[in-house]
């Protein structure tokens, strides 16, 4: 495996770690939703294999998630939404503003509505990358950091390994997973480009009292998400901007970030910022992954997870795995080929 910077430290370090199957669940994501549902079943076995190969902990909490109505417009959104993913089998579970402040007595008192999902957790995935690098070398992967990719080497039309600086790493198949710089990889044949681009989010770090948290639940607010760690820090996100990879935090950004925060738990007012970063989400045409050959034999693509890479890493890894091994695809990775873009092209 090359990696050239530090193994996840792209849009894996900048994520929230949210694994909202459910409440991510959009109009007309049919296939994604039942993706994104087969990773979450995939998760608690996942994190407890990992813990036991890394030794590292991933952070998984299941307090579930709370989305909120700050307004009589959010609850209209808010009732849309909720019908919408019972209606694709979701559990949701409708919550007078009472019924929510019990569950969370900081949020804001003029709450208008909530919903409960009880099944949509998170884990900490800065943790998770640390895990899933630990678990690889001890596996006996080989795990290069600091290797960026110069080359692919081509014969006959194939690739049949990878060149980085002087050296070259020959391989029956080539596996890009390099998130929203996939279509950048240099010596990528122009028509073997996957159509990923970067969607780039602003996001924020408050410090709340790890005995006395703020908040234990996940938390849409329609303006601002706020995922709670053990430790205290209480993560803020996100923007999503088409901004190409313009890694700047700008005033507008952290204020419109800060401001649907505020709203939703006036209290963070009062608590200390412990980080500011940006990320670069890897989004494709549809908004699915790219997973299966790409248009150049020998190499397999991994990418595209845009806002649900955390949540998606158990099954691309089981499905990419499978795959590999068999020399087939699996029926549930079908639906995400990423030739569904190079049929598109052609009509
Ligand atoms: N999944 C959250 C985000 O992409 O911001």
């Amino acid at each position: 495996m090359l990696e050239r910077d530090r193994a996840g430290r792209g849009a894996s370090w900048a994520a929230a770690g949210m694994l909202a199957a459910g409440v991510e669940t959009e109009p007309g994501e049919a296939a994604l939703a039942a993706l994104n549902r087969a990773s979450l079943a995939l998760w608690p076995e996942f994190a407890a294999e990992l813990e036991a190969a890394s030794g590292v902990a991933v952070g998984l909490r299941r307090e579930g998630t709370l989305m909120l109505a700050l307004t009589r417009d959010d609850l209209a959104s808010l009732r849309f939404s909720y019908e919408f993913q019972r209606g694709h089998g979701i559990e949701l579970h409708w919550m007078t503003p009472r019924e929510a402040l019990a569950r969370e007595p900081h949020l804001a008192p003029s709450l208008a509505g909530a919903v409960f999902s009880p099944g949509d957790h998170q884990a900490d995935n800065r943790a998770l990358g640390t895990a899933l690098a630990a678990a690889f070398r001890a596996a006996g992967g080989d795990l290069r950091e600091g290797t960026a990719v110069t080359g692919l080497d081509l014969t006959a039309g194939r690739v049949t390994g990878v060149i980085a600086g002087e050296r070259r790493f020959p391989a029956d198949t080539v596996v890009l997973a390099a998130g929203a710089w996939s279509a950048t990889l240099p010596g990528l044949p122009p028509e073997a480009r996957p159509p990923v681009r970067p969607v780039k989010g602003q996001m924020l770090a408050v410090r709340m009292d790890p005995a006395a948290p703020l908040l234990r639940h996940v938390v849409w607010a329609p303006k601002a998400y706020l995922v709670p760690r053990a430790d205290g820090r209480l993560i803020v996100g996100a923007t999503t901007e088409e901004r190409g990879f313009d890694p700047h935090l700008t005033a507008g950004g952290l204020y419109a970030l800060l401001d649907g925060a505020w709203r939703a738990l006036p209290g963070i007012e009062e608590l200390p910022i412990a980080e500011t970063w940006v990320g670069f989400r890897p989004g494709s045409r549809d908004d699915a992954p790219l997973l299966g050959p790409a248009a150049l034999p020998g190499l397999i693509l991994a990418t595209g997870h845009h806002r649900n890479g955390i949540l998606l890493t158990p099954i691309t890894a089981a499905l990419l795995a499978e795959s590999l091994l068999t020399g087939k695809v699996p029926p549930q990775m079908a639906p995400f080929a990423p030739s569904r873009f190079r049929a598109k092209d052609k009509t």
